[in-house]
C-alpha cells in the first residue's frame, strides 16, 4: 500500500461512505466523513472506481466521535459509530432525499418526520457465529469477510442479550462435544430466547445442560430465558412474544422474521396505521411475516388479506390472529410474491390499499405486474429496508403512481442500513 494515499472527502454515497475524486477516479472510503482529510488503504479497485477504508484521519470532522464499542472497525456489523448520532440521522435523511430525487420524483415537501429512538442497546435479535478452529470464537463476521470477530459484549444489542454472550461462550467451552453452527438470541416483551443451531441436526443436548444454561442466563439478566434447539422449543420458561401495538401479542420462534428493533417497530407500525387509516375499505399486507402490520391494520375493522411465503410463519400468523380475536378480519395466505400467479393477482384486485414490506431484494415482480395489468390499487405503502431495490421499484411505480409521503425510520442505528416508509397514490 502506498503511504501517500491521501484524500479530501467531498461527498458521500448511499452507504454513508466518504467520496473523493482523485486522478479521474472515484474513491469510496469507509470510516471517512465529509470535509475530512484521510489517509486510506485500497480494498478493491475497478477501472475508475476504488473502494477503500480510512486508516488515519489527518483532519477530523467536528462530528467525529470516539467509538462506543471496543470491536468497532473490526466487526462488520456497524459502520457509523464514528459519527455523532444526531449527524447519523441528518446524513441518512440527506441520503434518502437524494435517492428520492433521483428515482422517485420525490421532493422534501412530502417528507415524514424521521423516526428514531435509542442508538444503543436497541437490537432485539442477533445471530452469532461459532468458530471451533484453534480457540473457540463467538461473534459477528469481520467486515467483508467470513472470519469471526470474537466478542464478549455488543453495545448495540439489548442489555440482556449482550450480557448473555459471556455465559454462552462458557457453555460452549464446557460442552465442546456439542458442535454449534450458530446461535440466535432474541428478546420478547416478557422473556428472552436462545436458539442453538447444531452443526449435525441429528445430535441432541441433555436437558439438564439446557436447564442449567437457562438458569444461568436468568440469574445474570433477571429475565426468563426459553431455550430452543434447531428452532424447536426445548425449555419454555415464559411465553415468547412481541407486541407491535399495546394490546396485541404475537408469539414467535427465534428463526421467524421479526423486526429487530422492537422500540422503533412500535413507532413504525403507528406511522403505517396513521398513513393507512380511512384510505380504503380493504387492505393487503404483502410480505406479512407473522402479522406485524396485518394485526394492527385489522383494528380498522376492514378486511385484511395477508400474504407470506414461509408456511410455518403463515400458520403462526393464523394462530396469532385467532389469539387476538382478529381471525374473522384477517385472511392469511401462503404465496410466493416473487412469482405472483394469476390466482393471487385476481384476489389482490379486491384490495385498494397495499402495504408492501419486502426483504432486501425488493418487490420487482409484483410492481411490474401492477404496471402491466389493468388493476392498480389506489394506495401502496412501501416499507423498504434497501434503498437500492426501492429505487429500482419506485422508478417503475412512477409510471402510474406518485410518491406522496416518505421518510426514514432509523431501525439500525450505527449501521448504514436504512429503513424507509413511502406512500404512493395512483395518479
Ligand atoms: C422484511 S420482512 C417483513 C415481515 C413483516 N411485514 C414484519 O414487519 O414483521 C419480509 C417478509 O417477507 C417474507 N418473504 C420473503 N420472500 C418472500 C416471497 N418471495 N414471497 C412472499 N413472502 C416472502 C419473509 O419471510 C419475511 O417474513
Amino acid at each position: 500500500m502506498s503511504k501517500n494515499n491521501i484524500a479530501k472527502i467531498t461527498d458521500f454515497d448511499y452507504l454513508a461512505r466518504g467520496i473523493a475524486h482523485i486522478d479521474g477516479k472515484t474513491v469510496f472510503i469507509s470510516n471517512a466523513l465529509i470535509n475530512e482529510i484521510v489517509r486510506y488503504e485500497i480494498v478493491a479497485q475497478k477501472k475508475n472506481i476504488i473502494e477503500a477504508k480510512a486508516v488515519e484521519i489527518i483532519e477530523k470532522s467536528p462530528f467525529r466521535r470516539e467509538n462506543v464499542c471496543p470491536y468497532y472497525g473490526k466487526c462488520g456489523a456497524c459502520h457509523l459509530q464514528h459519527l455523532e448520532y444526531s449527524e447519523q440521522i441528518a446524513l441518512k435523511e440527506k441520503i434518502w432525499q437524494r435517492q428520492l430525487e433521483k428515482y422517485a420524483g420525490g421532493s422534501s415537501k412530502n417528507k415524514l418526520t424521521a423516526i428514531f429512538g435509542t442508538e444503543q442497546n436497541y437490537r432485539s435479535r442477533a445471530r452469532l457465529a461459532v468458530d471451533y478452529r484453534k480457540e473457540i470464537k463467538l461473534g459477528f463476521c469481520e467486515n467483508a469477510s467470513n472470519k469471526i470477530v470474537d466478542i464478549d459484549e455488543c453495545p448495540i444489542l439489548q442489555k440482556n442479550l449482550s450480557l448473555a454472550i459471556k455465559i454462552i461462550r462458557k457453555f460452549i467451552q464446557n460442552n465442546s462435544e456439542i458442535k454449534i453452527a450458530e446461535i440466535t438470541l432474541c428478546q420478547g416483551e416478557k422473556s428472552s430466547a436462545i436458539d442453538l443451531s447444531l452443526l449435525n441436526k441429528n445430535n441432541t443436548i441433555e436437558l439438564k445442560k439446557l436447564l442449567s444454561l437457562s438458569e444461568k442466563l436468568a440469574e445474570t439478566t433477571n429475565i426468563a430465558w426459553n431455550i430452543f434447539v434447531n428452532n424447536q422449543i426445548a425449555i419454555e420458561k415464559e411465553e415468547l412474544y412481541f407486541s407491535p401495538t399495546k394490546n396485541l401479542k404475537i408469539n414467535f420462534y427465534p428463526d421467524d422474521f421479526v423486526q429487530s428493533n422492537q422500540e422503533l417497530n412500535k413507532k413504525m407500525v403507528e406511522e403505517a396505521l396513521s398513513l393507512a387509516e380511512n384510505k380504503s375499505n380493504s387492505y393487503a399486507d404483502l410480505f406479512s411475516g407473522l402479522g406485524n402490520f396485518s394485526l394492527p391494520l385489522a383494528s380498522f375493522n376492514k378486511q385484511v388479506f395477508a400474504v407470506e411465503a414461509i408456511k410455518d410463519m403463515v400458520t403462526r400468523a393464523q394462530i396469532a390472529a385467532k389469539k387476538n380475536n382478529l381471525h374473522g378480519i384477517i385472511k392469511n395466505n401462503c404465496f410466493d410474491l416473487f412469482k405472483p400467479n394469476k390466482k393471487l393477482l385476481a384476489e389482490l384486485k379486491n384490495y385498494d390499499f397495499w402495504l408492501l414490506d419486502p426483504p432486501r431484494a425488493g418487490s420487482l415482480e409484483l410492481v411490474r405486474s401492477l404496471i402491466d395489468n389493468k388493476y392498480q390499487p389506489q394506495f401502496i405503502l412501501y416499507i423498504s429496508c434497501n434503498p437500492a431495490s426501492f429505487a429500482r421499484d419506485a422508478k417503475i411505480l412512477r409510471e402510474k403512481y406518485q410518491l406522496i409521503q416518505s421518510g426514514i425510520c432509523d431501525m439500525f442505528a450505527n449501521t448504514h442500513h436504512l429503513e424507509t416508509i413511502n406512500l404512493f397514490e395512483l395518479k
